[in-house]
C-alpha cells in the first residue's frame, strides 16, 4: 500500500464528492438530475462561436507549441486593455494566463503563504481556497456571509479575524455559493481593512458579467496605490468554455509586490504554461461581440426568479434573491436533527435530485442550508422543485431512516 501524504487527508470537495452518491444510484438505474455543478455547458449554454473559431483558427494555424509561461502577450495585453477600459490601472505585465482561475488562486497562494501564515475566507465559500490553503500548510480563518443581510460580508467580522499571521483576503463577487453581488460601499470597505492590516486581497471575479439588477464593480477599479489586488478571471463561466481551463490573474499595484511577483513567476515557469492554443481565443473572447450574454443572461433570470419563487413558496423553506452567477444558497429551517448532508443525500435517494449541503462550503452542517445550481431549463426547474415540495414537506427524523438503510 502506497499512503498518501498528509496534506491530502485534510480536505474534501463536496462539490464533486456528493457526485458518488449519485452515481451509486444510477447503477441502480435510477435517474439523477444534477444541480450540482456550475458548469453552463452541461444545460446547453454553448462557447459564442467567434470564441469557438478563433481557438479553432490557432489549432489549424499550428499555434500548437508551448506558450511563454506568463503566457502570450496578446492575450496579456487583451487582458490588460480590458481592464483599463473598466477602471483598472495595470499593464500586460500584470497579467499571468493560466490553467483556469483555479491554477491562478493555486499559484498565487502557493507564492504567498508559508506554512502557518494565515487567509481570511468567506464561509460560506468556494472551497478551492480552503483546499489549497490546507494543501500548502497554512490555515483558513474565516468571515461570515450574513444570509440575513442578502449574504453580504461583516467588515466587523473580517476585522476580528485578522491576526499577526493573515496575509490575504479573499472576496468572491459575484459570491459561488451565494450569488450575492456586493455594493462598492461594501468594497470600499473591504479595502480600508486590508490597507489598516497590510494585506493583499484576492479578487475572484470569474462572474463578473453575470449579474442582473446592479453590476459588480471590479474592487482593483476601487483601490488607490496603497493596497494590493489580485484578481482572477477566466473564459470558463462569462464565456462559456469551463473546459478551456483558461484564466488568468491581474496584479494591481505590483509595485507593492515586487517578491511576491518574483514568486508567482518562478512557480509559472516550473509549469511551462497553460494551454496554448485557447489563449489565441482570449482577445477574440474580451475584445468581440459580447451580445450572446444577453440570451444567455434572460434565460439564467427566468431561472432564477422561478428558483427563488418556488423555494420561497415551500413551507419550512427560504432563500434570498442572488444578484449575480447562477446559484441559490436554499435553507430548510428545521432539520429535526438531521445534518444538512443526510438532508440532500436523503433528497437525492428519495427523489433522484442533487445538490451539494451548506457544510461542504463551511456552513454549520445543522443550520440546513444547500446550494443549488438553477442553470436546467424551467420545465426541468418546475419538475425539481415539485419534488423538493413534496419531499421538504414530509420531512421528517424518520425520513432520515432512508438514507440509513
Ligand atoms: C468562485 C469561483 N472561483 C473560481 C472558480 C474556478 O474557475 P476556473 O474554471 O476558471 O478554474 C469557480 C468555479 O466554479 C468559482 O465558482
Amino acid at each position: 500500500m502506497i499512503k498518501a501524504a498528509s496534506r491530502t487527508r485534510n480536505f474534501t470537495y463536496a462539490i464533486r464528492n456528493i457526485v458518488a452518491e449519485a452515481k451509486k444510484l444510477e447503477r441502480e438505474g435510477r435517474e439523477v438530475i444534477y444541480l450540482n455543478i456550475g458548469d453552463p455547458v452541461l444545460y446547453g449554454f454553448n462557447t459564442p462561436p467567434h470564441v469557438v473559431q478563433a481557438l479553432e483558427r490557432a489549432l489549424r494555424d499550428g499555434r500548437n507549441g508551448y506558450a511563454p509561461s506568463t503566457g502570450i502577450l496578446e492575450a496579456r495585453e487583451a487582458v490588460a486593455r480590458e481592464s483599463i477600459s473598466r477602471g483598472i490601472n495595470i499593464s500586460a505585465d500584470d497579467v499571468v494566463i493560466t490553467s483556469g482561475a483555479s491554477e491562478a488562486v493555486d499559484i498565487v497562494l502557493s507564492a504567498l503563504l508559508e506554512p502557518g501564515d494565515e487567509v481570511l475566507a468567506p464561509t460560506p465559500g468556494y472551497p478551492l481556497y480552503t483546499a489549497v490553503v490546507s494543501k500548502l500548510g497554512s490555515q483558513e480563518r474565516t468571515y461570515r456571509l450574513d444570509p440575513t443581510n442578502n449574504w453580504e460580508p461583516s467588515v466587523e467580522d473580517i476585522r476580528a479575524a485578522i491576526t499577526p499571521r493573515t496575509r490575504a483576503i479573499v472576496i468572491i463577487n459575484p459570491n459561488n455559493p451565494t450569488g450575492a453581488v456586493y455594493s462598492r460601499k461594501k468594497l470600499l470597505e473591504v479595502l480600508a481593512v486590508a490597507e489598516e492590516a497590510g494585506l493583499v486581497v484576492l479578487a475572484d471575479e470569474v462572474y463578473w458579467r453575470l449579474t442582473y439588477e446592479q453590476q459588480a464593480p471590479p474592487i482593483a477599479s476601487l483601490v488607490d496605490d496603497r493596497v494590493p489586488v489580485i484578481t482572477f478571471e477566466s473564459l470558463s463561466k462569462i464565456y462559456l468554455a469551463p473546459g478551456w481551463r483558461l484564466g488568468w490573474m491581474k496584479l494591481s499595484n505590483s509595485h507593492l509586490m515586487g517578491d511576491l511577483k518574483t514568486g508567482i513567476n518562478k512557480l509559472a515557469d516550473a509549469r511551462l504554461c497553460s494551454p496554448g492554443p485557447a489563449q489565441y481565443a482570449v482577445a477574440a473572447a474580451l475584445e468581440g461581440d459580447h451580445s450572446y450574454l444577453e440570451d444567455v443572461m434572460r434565460r439564467f433570470r427566468d431561472r432564477r426568479d422561478l428558483t427563488h419563487q418556488r423555494i420561497n413558496a415551500i413551507k419550512g423553506m427560504n432563500c434570498s434573491l442572488p444578484g449575480g452567477a447562477f446559484y441559490v444558497m436554499a435553507q430548510i429551517e428545521r432539520l429535526d436533527g438531521a445534518t444538512d448532508e443526510e438532508f440532500v443525500l436523503s433528497l437525492l435517494r428519495e427523489t433522484g435530485i442533487l445538490f451539494v449541503h451548506g457544510s461542504g462550503f463551511g456552513m454549520n452542517k445543522a443550520d440546513g442550508y444547500f446550494r443549488i445550481v438553477y442553470l436546467p431549463e424551467p420545465e426541468v426547474l418546475n419538475l425539481v422543485f415539485d419534488r423538493v415540495q413534496k419531499f421538504a414537506e414530509a420531512w421528517r427524523p424518520s425520513a432520515r431512516a432512508t438514507l440509513k438503510r
